[in-house]
């Protein structure tokens, strides 16, 4: 049997006749979009991080780019990010007509670096975004520092940090606004799309509720240029009976992860470090090779062991934004470890046989 990065099919199998009864709910409602299931989510979600009110979107992408509108970024501001991340942070960013500013990330936890930011500040800079890559933190308070110093907003990119903490606070509880995607892979994965924007701030989130609802706020009567991204009922249902197992779920990750961790230290790999100020989600457990990754992920194919790689190039070097003007050479530390990183399997239904079949494996091949 293969061993694959990330499956949902076991989840299925359990949580099968609680989804099919929530969808057959949501047909039977009459309301199929902005309806109760995700009034109910919204304010759960909000609930579980501490955060005022939450607005369902359709992705995380959309949830980037609706809180930057939100929070007042138009065409032509700058938002600071990082080059490693995955594409939609940069052209969520792209959507407003904003022009992504990069800073490198850390060597230690492949993060934003955040010393760095300050530099990158110009008197166009509106909105600092920090992405949690791979379900860890930022190194948030100095980070907020800097932003009051200067009159900027922070929108935290939690697609991959749902239910991870910094310094005990949850993971997009501590910006002005946060994103989070429901994309299929994620800790909280829907059954197709889906995305939610948060925030403390009730101006944020009447703005963020208009702007997805094509800028209304009464009914075909439009206040603002606005879009169209709603989270579906059916969405929104399986999300909420998944919601109370989160924690359950990412325990489970994490002990997938002390395993690795025990049984890969001295195997040549890089293994990933959890912060002092962090609690990760392990999302995804990525480590590095330093001479022949794309070799050691042949080898492991070979032997039914699927890997992933995020990210093969970092952003500021793609096609798709070479009008940004950034060359090869610019983010050492980005560009070092996107030649190096790979993740082995991880997701909760991972049994510990083949935990210990990807360990036994992996330090043959490597
Ligand atoms: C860091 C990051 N930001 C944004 C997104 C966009 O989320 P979505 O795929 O739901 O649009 C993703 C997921 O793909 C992501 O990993």
């Amino acid at each position: 049997m293969p061993i694959n990065v990330w499956d949902y099919l076991r989840e299925y199998d359990e949580l099968r006749d609680e989804i099919l009864a929530a969808v057959d709910r949501v047909f039977r409602s009459g309301r199929l979009v902005l309806g109760q299931e995700g009034i109910k989510f919204e304010r759960e979600m909000a609930a579980y991080l501490g955060v005022g009110d939450g607005v369902g979107v359709n992705s995380g992408t959309d949830a980037i780019y609706i809180a930057l509108a939100a929070l007042g970024v138009k065409a032509g501001d700058e938002v600071i990010t990082v080059p490693n991340t995955a594409v939609p942070t940069v052209s969520a960013i792209q959507t407003l007509g904003a022009i992504p500013v990069f800073v490198d990330v850390r060597d230690d936890d492949f993060l934003m670096d955040v010393d760095q930011v300050e530099a990158a500040i110009t008197p166009r800079t509106t909105v600092i975004i920090p992405v949690h890559l791979y379900g860890q933190c930022v190194d948030l308070d100095p980070l907020m520092a800097v932003a009051r110093k200067h009159g900027l907003k922070v929108m935290e990119d939690c697609a991959q940090s749902l239910g991870a903490l910094y310094k005990n606070r949850p993971s997009g509880s501590i910006g002005h606004a946060a994103s989070f995607s429901f994309y299929p892979t994620k800790v909280l994965g829907a059954y197709g799309d889906g995305g939610i924007l948060l925030s403390d701030d009730a101006e944020v989130v009447r703005l963020a509720r208009s702007l997805r609802f094509y800028g209304m706020e009464t009914q075909y009567y439009s206040e603002r240029h606005g879009y169209n991204s709603r989270l579906d009922e059916v969405q929104a249902a399986i999300l909420s009976l998944k919601l109370p197992r989160l924690d359950g779920w990412i325990e489970r990750r994490r002990a997938i992860a002390a395993r690795y961790n025990k049984a890969l230290a001295g195997s040549g790999l890089a293994l990933p470090r959890e912060n002092a100020h962090s609690r990760h989600n392990y999302y995804v457990y990525v480590v590095e090779h330093e001479t022949d990754r794309d070799g050691v992920l042949e080898r492991l194919a070979k032997r039914d062991i699927h890997c992933n790689v995020s990210y093969r190039w970092p952003i500021h070097i793609m096609r798709g934004t070479a009008d940004l003007g950034y060359r090869e050479g610019q983010f050492p530390v980005a560009e070092r470890k996107a030649k190096r990183v790979f993740s082995l399997p991880m997701y909760p239904h991972l049994t510990d046989e083949e935990v210990e079949t990807v360990i036994d494996v992996l330090k043959d091949v490597v």
